[in-house]
């Protein structure tokens, strides 16, 4: 059963639960368990080969435990960049030697507690290495485990993306030491050959917005730069590449496109030494291993005709959406409107006499937050919607989930997951967050306190 005919299915359930009738919650995420299990399993298919491959997935495009815990079922590793995705990672099962700290801001705390570990480490900048130089004094190693990949970070400033904010190989980009700026080459070969732990290199050229080519010319000058460090030390002292994430989501249809092999062939085709076996491979996906199995569904509240428009008001807006909200032009979703009982609505759908039979109206979709912004999509062609219709917002599986937005004081909603019994169609529940309450947000709020004030 494909993955369209599986969300098909899940949202016919949700409805015949009931669970748009609930008024505290008109609206849920879901995640479709064996979406995610195919594309762990293409992104091993794309990098077989010779020498050690670490997958990782950035814990930052799901920050939710039992999710990041099926990756770790399926032997993969996690990216962090903070205290609190570390200790998911940990909850979730990632043994240490399979998670990789990253984070341009480190604390000192931090830093000790990934040495500790005997997590991968990527490197910010000097001070941070002047940092680790001296926390090392103090923390013992345990031999019996493997020594950790530690390693900087490089900038290779090799250009931005369609999306300047997902961008991080600009010239200035804020991570990393700048690969083409004065003095990097050499601090960088003195720094590895005064420590014989440092055994790596880290790039993420930038996430959604880049194109195969940019984040290969980044991979290949870093690969460059290792290749010139081992040689100048006059041994392979760097052995590992963490090559980072970035492999872009297409928003606009149910088509996985790029795929993990077409990433391969264009680093492959720039870097053909990357996948001899001589260096081991850590890659940090998130977007490209999560997004299209993941979906929003929320309640139509309202429909109303303005300026020729037709406006669908929803539950889900920028509390959900966030950055398509702020930023539609880079971050385009997908909408489907269905009835009641989850079923696609046809455009032929809409109600005799309104004038849209057979044909689609220009709508805007809504989210419940006080700014006008706040839209799903603008302009797009659905069926006439009706109150208690559904609307499916598509690919919303990474950073939808993770990334809230607390406006209006509106509730996180609950997150799904699922799996669909190809014999009977079945669906199969796994509950992975609850709803927020309104109690948890006063929490939040400093509810209780307003007493402590005077
Ligand atoms: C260091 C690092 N690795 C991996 C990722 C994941 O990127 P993506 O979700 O585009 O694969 C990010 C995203 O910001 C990142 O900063």
């Amino acid at each position: 059963m494909e993955s369209v005919e599986r969300r098909a299915h899940a949202l016919e359930a949700l409805a015949a639960e009931g669970v748009f009738d609930n008024d505290d919650h008109p609206l849920i995420g879901v995640l479709d368990r064996q979406a995610v299990r195919d594309r762990v399993r293409e992104l091993e298919d794309a990098f077989d080969g010779p020498g050690r491959r670490l997958h990782t997935v950035a814990a930052k495009a799901a920050t939710l435990v039992p999710v990041l815990g099926w990756f770790a079922e399926a032997g993969m590793g996690c990216e962090v960049a903070s205290p609190g995705e570390l200790a998911m990672a940990l909850e979730a099962g990632f043994d240490p030697s399979r998670i990789v700290f990253d984070s341009p801001a480190k604390t000192r705390t931090e830093l000790r507690r990934a040495l500790e570990l005997g997590a991968d480490l990527n490197i910010d900048n000097v001070q941070e290495l002047q940092r680790i130089d001296r926390l090392r004094q103090d923390v013992d190693h345990d031999p019996a485990r493997p020594a950790p990949g530690i390693g900087f970070r490089i900038n290779p400033q090799t250009g931005a993306g369609s999306i300047e904010a997902m961008s991080t190989a600009s010239h200035t980009s804020k991570f990393g030491v700048g690969l083409a700026d004065p003095g990097t080459r050499r601090m960088l070969f003195e720094a590895y050959a005064a420590r014989p732990w440092l055994n790596q290199l880290h790039v993420h050229s930038g996430s959604q917005g880049m194109e195969l080519k940019q984040i290969a010319a980044g991979i290949a000058a870093v690969y460059e730069l290792a290749e010139e460090i081992n040689a100048r030390l006059g041994h392979r002292r760097i052995d590992r590449l963490d090559i980072g994430g970035g492999l872009p989501v297409n928003f606009a249809s149910d088509e996985t496109t790029p795929t993990f092999r077409e990433y391969r062939a264009a680093i492959e085709q720039m870097v053909p030494g990357l996948f001899d076996g001589r260096y081991s491979l850590t890659t940090e996906f998130g977007r490209s291993l999560l997004a299209k199995a993941g979906t929003i569904v929320a309640r139509v509240e309202y429909v109303k005709h303005i300026g020729g428009r037709q406006v669908v008001i929803t539950h889900a807006g920028a509390q959900v959406a966030t950055r398509t909200a702020f930023a539609p032009e880079s971050w385009p979703l997908r909408v489907s409107l269905h009835t009641p009982d989850g079923k696609l609505k046809a455009a032929g759908s809409a109600q005799e006499g309104d004038g849209s039979e057979g044909a689609g109206l220009r709508s805007d979709v809504a989210g419940p937050c006080c700014f006008s912004g706040d839209l799903l999509t603008e302009d797009v062609e659905l069926p006439a919607a009706e109150p208690g219709d559904l609307v499916a917002v598509h690919d919303t599986g990474a950073y939808y989930f993770s990334t809230p937005f607390a406006y209006n004081a509106l509730p996180r909603p609950g997150v799904r997951g699922y799996g669909v019994d190809p014999a009977d169609g079945g669906v199969r529940w796994e509950g992975i967050r609850r709803a927020q309450s309104v109690e948890e947000i006063l929490a939040e709020s400093g509810g209780g306190r307003a007493a402590s004030l005077d």
